[in-house]
């Protein structure tokens, strides 16, 4: 096995809009869909559409949306491994894509909530032969800990923190080797582990000295603070074990025709893990690139596990 995600498995609820409502506000849809989602799967699933042996530890409820789970693991050749939680339903989420395909999201965790510590480290064989665990942050925080502390010597540790987990606390950041926010998520964890206070939507126009700089405040970790539409900077305390020769640099995204943006940074993340698995000793930027054309991709169709483009698609897309 080449990529271990531990994470969340939720059924999507999407609705099509003009533009998100006011408070109080009702508005009518333009159309409703519902299918597979949840961080931790449409990474798994972005992974393994890039050609990387994939495994996946979630947890599910007793219902009908566990069963289509399993199947659809089964069929996008993920070796997945379900806590069931009895009494519980299957996580779902109710999202909103606006007509710029940007999204508005409401999470229920429910199953995701009671992936244990304990069902996690069972899983020891899979954690043996991973080339990289990736976690995100739509489980318990037991959870979290415990993937990302049952790695084994030489998997690389990716924590997306995904969103921002309110039992966050910063001594996380040491159990990782690649932290992987967005704005938001970045902006969250510098005000909660470096009582730091920037608004999100300024964080894409700033200097590359002065994002690094914000980023060291995280402390001696590599980080990678995705951008949306304006790409990705990357910022290290030491960049010679990436291959990379600078120790922050910016890359820019791949332009498209944007449709629904739901799950672009599961698309990066779980391309990522696969680009690193496959060529551990390939240069980050490289990785990088690749995950960006997966993520810009998947901004391409609607959903968000299955919106997920598999390698020969990017290929033929970007070349
Ligand atoms: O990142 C997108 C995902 O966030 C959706 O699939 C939804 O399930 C939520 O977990």
């Amino acid at each position: 096995m080449h990529v271990l995600v531990v994470g969340s498995y939720n059924q999507d609820h999407v609705w099509r809009i003009d533009r998100f409502p006011q408070p109080g506000e009702t508005r009518r849809g333009l159309g409703f869909t519902t299918g597979p989602g949840g961080k931790g799967f449409n990474q798994a699933v972005a992974s393994a559409r890039q050609g990387a042996p994939t495994a996946f530890i979630g947890a599910l409820g007793e219902d009908a949306l566990a069963r289509t789970a399993r199947e659809l693991a089964a069929t996008e050749g993920i070796a997945a491994r379900w806590q069931a939680c009895p009494d519980v339903s299957t996580g779902s989420c109710g999202i909103l894509v606006d007509a710029n395909g940007q999204n508005q999201i409401v999470l229920d965790l429910a199953a995701n909530e009671y992936l244990t510590a304990t069902f996690v480290r069972a899983q020891s064989d899979l954690f043996a032969t991973a080339r990289v665990v990736l976690v995100q942050m739509e489980t318990g925080m037991g959870a979290i800990r415990a993937a990302l502390t049952s790695a084994s010597a030489g998997c690389l540790r990716v924590l997306n923190p995904a969103p921002v987990h309110a039992e966050w606390d910063a001594s996380l950041l040491a159990d990782a080797d690649l932290i992987t926010p967005n704005e938001t998520e970045f902006a969250e964890l510098l005000a909660r582990c470096a009582d730091t206070h920037i608004a999100a939507e300024a964080i894409a126009a700033l200097g590359d000295e002065e994002l690094h700089a914000l980023c060291r405040r995280l402390g001696d970790i590599s980080l990678i603070v995705t951008l949306g539409a304006r790409g990705c900077f990357v910022s290290h305390a030491d960049p010679a074990p990436w291959q990379d020769p600078a120790s922050c640099y910016r890359l820019a995204a791949e332009r498209v025709q944007v449709c629904d943006t739901t799950g672009a940074g599961d698309a990066f993340n779980g391309a990522l893990a696969a680009e690193l698995a496959r060529q551990p000793r390939r240069a980050l930027r490289e990785a990088l690139l690749q995950a960006g054309r997966v993520a810009a991709l998947s901004t391409e169709r609607a959903g968000a596990a299955l919106a997920m483009p598999t390698r020969a698609q990017v290929q033929q897309r970007f070349g």
